[in-house]
């Protein structure tokens, strides 16, 4: 298997390859695809992390812009720390609350490398799609928190949650305003490094923000005379962006690369998007789902599959990257080559109106625009693939209807909330077993048809099994429900609780529990 890091933080990388011994254990790929821990961690980071929780959060501590921080609940966890819902006991305004495991960074003594380098960053930028960062805590220990503008859901929870559906106008305005965030990062000279749906935070009146900048850094200049100037040091290619966002370049090993990476994440967002909206939950290019163990290399077999395989004419220099040489498979030999610059849109095109992506050209009637918009956002050649500015201003979003516009009466009247974080992965596992199933009766219903068209009986179509099944699992749900209740109701009555106090069964913990009703105390 192929060695990848991916996320080291940098000043760790520089330092002398320590933490990269370590790096390779966050490179897990969750089952659907997602990169689950990006930055490399210890062994007992989960340990870290419960400890840190209640020693930073439990009441935010002894200095003065700390304690006035009140936990709500826990909202999103990252490689090296989690992110809470808190309120301001001043002002009761709901803020979120990101907080640095100690253990973040082996090599400096658990010094909170990112969250520092993200509040740098943070403290620069100033943008209607960018987290609004409040002001910077301390704990009693002295270790900063990100107080922040709290966000509803992130991207990734939003597009997984089962009860929103995204029209088109929506999704134009979604990505138009990552793509706008971008521009403004460009603008000033920063790489945000990790774009992902996970890392874009989205709030129910439409409004997007791009979050995360642990691993962003100022990383080139633009000079009239002299052009394009890399910064000099940039850390290796395969220490940044989470895999399914990283762009071809990177997996090719280009070491002086610029703002095009982070155009490419934007392309497999759009895609990404589109996609879980036709009820598939991966990345764009996440490969197989059941596959949880990908390689950079099965990265570029798919990336080849689905835009095409480029040549020395349509990517010029192509042939001096360490990848052309490294990444040599049948599936990489044998991908169909581009004929001319620009061909993506042709494969994207073929991709998404005669194989896996057909689901979404049924559901969206995709357009000419919205491939060559696709087509120019994952231009293989980063040289000719378009910028964050120019993408702003492609017809897809300035002249083509439905124009990008949010629908807040329809958000008004979805009562559900989005999933998020532990729920939104109960609620994907769920999704798995629906997935299961349906791939059985697939395999059953190639059986039955079979057997049917020799007794000449009419097989049943998969969405009548589909609902068969549905209903059954739904009966038999709902018997253990009831019986649950009565065990409890018979149990409770059994035994002698203090006044006030009634027992109840948590189905998520399945075991039971002790409520008080006045106190609240569990
Ligand atoms: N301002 C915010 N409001 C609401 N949720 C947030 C906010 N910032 C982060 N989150 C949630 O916490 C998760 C982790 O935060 P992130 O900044 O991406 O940390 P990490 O660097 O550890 O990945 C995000 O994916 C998101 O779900
Ligand atoms: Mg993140």
């Amino acid at each position: 298997m192929e060695e990848d890091s991916p996320l080291l933080t940098p000043e760790a990388a520089q330092a002398g390859g320590a933490a990269a011994q370590v790096a390779p254990a966050a490179a897990k790929t969750s089952s659907n695809g997602h990169v689950a821990d990006k930055r490399p961690r210890p062994d007992d980071a989960r340990t870290a992390d419960a400890r840190v929780e209640t020693s930073y959060l439990g009441g935010f501590g002894a200095t003065p812009s700390a304690e006035k921080y009140r936990k709500i609940e826990k909202v999103g966890v990252g490689a090296y720390g989690s992110v809470f819902m808190a309120e301001n006991s001043e002002t009761k305004e709901i803020v979120a609350i990101k907080a640095a495991s100690k253990k973040e960074d082996p090599v400096f003594g658990g010094f909170p490398l990112s969250l520092l380098r993200e509040i740098g960053i943070l403290r620069s930028l100033k943008h209607d799609n960018i987290v609004q960062m409040y002001e910077v805590a301390h704990t009693p220990q002295g270790d900063p928190l990100i107080v922040m503008e709290f966000c509803q859901a992130s991207l990734l929870e939003l597009i997984y949650s089962q009860k929103h559906d995204l029209s088109f106008s929506e999704i134009k305005y979604i990505i138009r305003q990552v793509l706008d965030a971008t521009n403004h990062l460009h603008q000033r000279g920063i790489l945000h490094r990790d774009l992902a749906t996970k890392n874009v935070l989205f709030n129910r009146s439409g409004e997007i923000k791009v979050c995360d900048f642990g691993i962003s850094r100022v990383a080139f200049g633009q000079d009239e005379e002299l052009g394009f100037l890399p910064a000099k040091g940039l850390e290796p290619p395969n220490m940044i962006v989470s895999l399914p966002y990283r762009a071809i370049e990177l997996l090719m090993g280009e070491t002086h690369y610029g703002p095009a990476l982070d155009v490419w994440s934007c392309g497999c967002i759009l895609a990404e998007i589109l996609l879980c909206q036709t009820g598939r939950r991966q990345p764009f290019f996440g490969g197989d789902p059941e596959n949880p163990n990908k390689t950079p290399l099965m990265y570029v077999e798919e990336i080849y599959k689905i835009c095409g395989k480029p040549t020395e004419e349509t990517w010029p220099g192509l042939c001096k990257l360490k990848g052309s040489k490294d990444h040599n498979s049948v599936k990489v030999n044998n991908a169909k080559m581009h004929r001319e610059q620009g061909d993506e849109q042709t494969f994207l095109r073929q991709w998404f109106r005669k194989s896996e992506g057909k689901p979404a050209d049924t559901k969206y009637c995709l357009t000419e625009s919205f491939f060559d918009l696709l087509g120019s956002l994952l231009t293989l050649c980063p040289k000719s693939r378009v910028t964050a500015a120019s993408a702003m201003q492609h017809p897809f979003f300035t002249k083509e209807k439905p124009m990008p516009e949010w629908h807040a009466w329809h958000w008004a009247l979805a009562s559900a909330d989005i999933p998020r974080g532990d729920d939104m992965k109960k609620q994907r596992a769920e999704d798995g077993d629906a997935r299961q199933l349906l791939k059985q009766l697939s395999k059953d219903e190639g059986f039955l048809a079979a057997g049917d068209e020799a007794s000449e009986k009419p097989a049943k179509s998969i969405a009548e099994k589909w609902r068969e099944e549905a209903e059954k699992k739904k009966q038999q749900e709902l018997k253990r429900a009831a019986s649950m209740k009565q065990q409890t109701k018979a149990q409770a009555s059994d035994e002698k609780l203090p006044p006030g106090w009634t027992k109840h069964w948590s189905s998520s913990k399945q075991r039971y529990y002790y409520h008080e009703k006045k106190s609240g105390r569990v």
